[in-house]
């Protein structure tokens, strides 16, 4: 999952680019690069490292051009260097490439044999040399399609020819491409957040879909070399939201931001004075869905799993919850009464955007809940359930998953209302303390002071535990996956009753195990196996609303006291505390809080 950008200019394009690909970093961080157009020439600068390494270069070697490509990379085939870093250029032909090419080695080996030589292991290079050798007989657009129709596997393409120095061309075929307009600039990108600074006039390319741009105009084809029409999308002037601010870093302040989400999203949900949910236009008919099935990565298939468990308290309806990845190659019944809902941030996941490709292409109803609304998942869904938490820039996932859980939360109780499955003071009483669960959330983050002191014992472990049964067992995965994508510590999320089953192997003097705890009909279960690991040495944090009463009693090594709220709600709150713990670990381990290594923002590659 990489960034690209392009720029088609009356004027000289280098600072415009280098911005655009600071905006493009959260898509992958370990090497950058630009070619423009110079003197009729191609000029290439590229490094290892982030942006802010290629300003440095630049600054020794110059870049100008009215025409230029841009690329940041998180590396899927050779290591981030110099050599393998994006653009990938020949005499006549610069590449820049976001996803993978299936079949690059057989075109590589083919190449070769003709006499190309290859200054990289990435599968990228090929596309190059293919365009370079096609132009020896066709034009540059022929060259291109002819190269495409040679390709498999998925790709978002920016190239510039050395001989037709006027223009850009863009391809799309799996990964995401926009196009940007103004009167004297045109422009492509991985996404609308790398234009919006440039425009708030945008194109979407679909599957096949090729474009050719000018400073003058954008000229868009389908895939049969047919010209096509675009329609233009207008973007929110929404500039200041993607600022820090004055925090330092922007995970911070979007874990900050979660009391004002929370009432934001239910603001545009709930309908305060009937006490309803405004959700409407269900792919299927409430009443008659069968089976549910919450497909998702990372982050937003712990959502997914919270809501398994939302679904079986509140409907009689039969749920299952996939990681996407899995999803897409097994070999799915997919049936009509069911619904199928994916949960994305980015709404570029590629492995989601395949599996809800699958179940489209089947003939299934799907549903999306989606932070980016200008996204590939939303353009493809039946019905979309946007959970307005404002651009999340952070990679670590915080404010979107609150929304995610938010919005399924919603939506099941909305359901379940529709088919009397859920009693109605049952219902208000969670709808009543919904309303209330930001202040909930705001006392929490006004006592984070106790867990950036608990965070230095963190810094040295070799390894930890979350814990958590029932609705808590999502929330300790999410917790591990934080807390490991952060720190780069190993951790683990495990059903606490599962633990006697071989994990409780790993428990010795002193290692840190997080139990969640909330006061629910798991409580005492989990205490019991909080304890098994008390036995074996196991340093306890216990996160509760009940903590005071264990703590003084279990010998427990520190406890964290969540506020006590209604017992199908604990999510909202029992995830916060490992948030900041993930997050101050890391900060006293002095790791890149917004950038993690190895990772990116979203992951359009599978
Ligand atoms: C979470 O912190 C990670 N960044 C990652 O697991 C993320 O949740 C996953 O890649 C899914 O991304 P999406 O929600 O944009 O589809």
């Amino acid at each position: 999952m990489c960034g690209i950008i392009g720029i088609a200019s009356y004027k000289d394009i280098s600072k415009e680019i280098l911005d655009s690909l600071k905006k493009l970093e959260y898509r992958g961080y370990d090497s950058a690069g630009i070619s423009t157009i110079n003197n009729g020439e191609i000029v290439e600068n590229k490094c290892a490292g982030k942006v802010s390494d290629l300003e440095k270069l630049i600054k020794k070697t110059s870049l100008s051009g009215n025409i230029g490509i841009g690329h940041v990379r998180w590396a899927t085939h050779g290591a981030p260097n110099q050599a393998n870093a994006h653009p990938h250029s020949s005499e006549e032909v610069s590449v820049v490439h976001n996803g993978i090419i299936e079949n690059s080695a057989i075109i590589k080996k083919e190449l070769i044999d003709k006499g190309h030589i290859f200054k990289s292991q990435t599968d990228t290079e090929v596309v190059t040399h293919l365009i370079t050798e096609n132009l020896k007989k066709m034009n540059y657009l022929e060259s291109v399609f002819a190269t495409l129709n040679k390709l498999e596997g998925s790709f978002a393409l920016g190239i510039i020819f050395k001989k037709f120095n006027n223009l850009i061309v863009g391809a799309r075929r799996g990964s995401p491409l926009a196009v940007g307009y103004t009167d004297k600039e045109k422009y492509i990108g991985s996404d609308s957040y790398a234009l919006n600074s440039m425009t708030k006039e945008v194109s979407y390319l679909d599957d096949g879909d090729v474009c050719v741009l000018t400073k003058d105009k954008i000229e868009f084809f389908d895939k049969n070399k047919k010209k096509i029409e675009k329609k233009i999308h207008k973007l929110a002037n929404d500039e200041d939201v993607y600022s820090k601010g004055n925090f330092k870093d922007f995970m911070s302040k979007e874990i900050s931001e979660q009391p004002e989400v929370i009432k934001k999203c239910i603001n545009e949900y709930l309908d305060k004075i009937r006490k309803e949910i405004n959700i409407v236009n269900f792919p299927v008919d409430p009443k008659k869905i069968t089976k549910v099935n919450l497909i998702a990565c990372g982050t937003a298939y712990h959502a997914c799993a919270v809501g398994k468990y939302w679904f079986e308290e509140f409907t009689n309806i039969d749920v299952s919850v996939d990681v996407a990845s899995e999803f897409r190659y097994r070999n799915n019944k997919i049936k009509t009464n069911e619904l199928y809902i994916f949960v994305s941030q980015s709404g570029e996941t590629a492995d989601t955007i395949a599996a809800l490709d699958f179940c489209k292409k089947k003939g299934a109803k799907t549903c999306a809940i989606i932070n980016v609304t200008e996204s590939s998942l939303s353009r493809l869904a039946d019905l979309v359930l946007p959970i307005h938490v404002g651009p999340e820039v952070g990679v670590a996932s915080t404010k979107a998953f609150t929304g995610q859980i938010l919005v399924l939360l919603l939506f099941i109780l909305k359901i379940a209302r529709i088919r009397n499955e859920i009693k109605e003071e049952e219902y208000l009483n969670i709808i009543k303390d919904l309303e209330n669960i930001h202040s909930n959330v705001a006392l929490i983050l006004n006592n984070k002071k106790i867990i950036e002191d608990l965070a230095v014992d963190f810094i040295d472990i070799k390894g930890s535990m979350f814990l958590g049964r029932g609705l808590s067992y999502p929330i300790a995965l999410e917790g591990a996956l934080k807390f490991k994508e952060l720190t780069y510590l190993h951790a683990e999320g495990y059903p606490a009753g599962e633990m006697k089953h071989g994990p409780l192997a790993l428990v010795e003097n002193g290692m840190p195990v997080i139990v969640i705890a909330p006061k629910d009909r798991f409580y005492e279960k989990t205490i019991s196996n909080m304890q098994e690991v008390i036995a074996r040495g196991g340093k306890i944090l216990l996160i509760s609303d009940h903590a005071d009463e264990v703590a003084t009693s279990e010998n427990i090594w520190s406890e964290i006291r969540i506020p006590k709220i209604h017992k199908f709600l604990s999510p909202f709150l029992s995830n916060i505390p490992l948030q900041l713990l993930a997050y101050y670990v890391a900060l006293k381990k002095g790791n890149d809080i917004d950038k993690p290594r190895n990772l990116a923002k979203s992951v359009t590659v599978e």
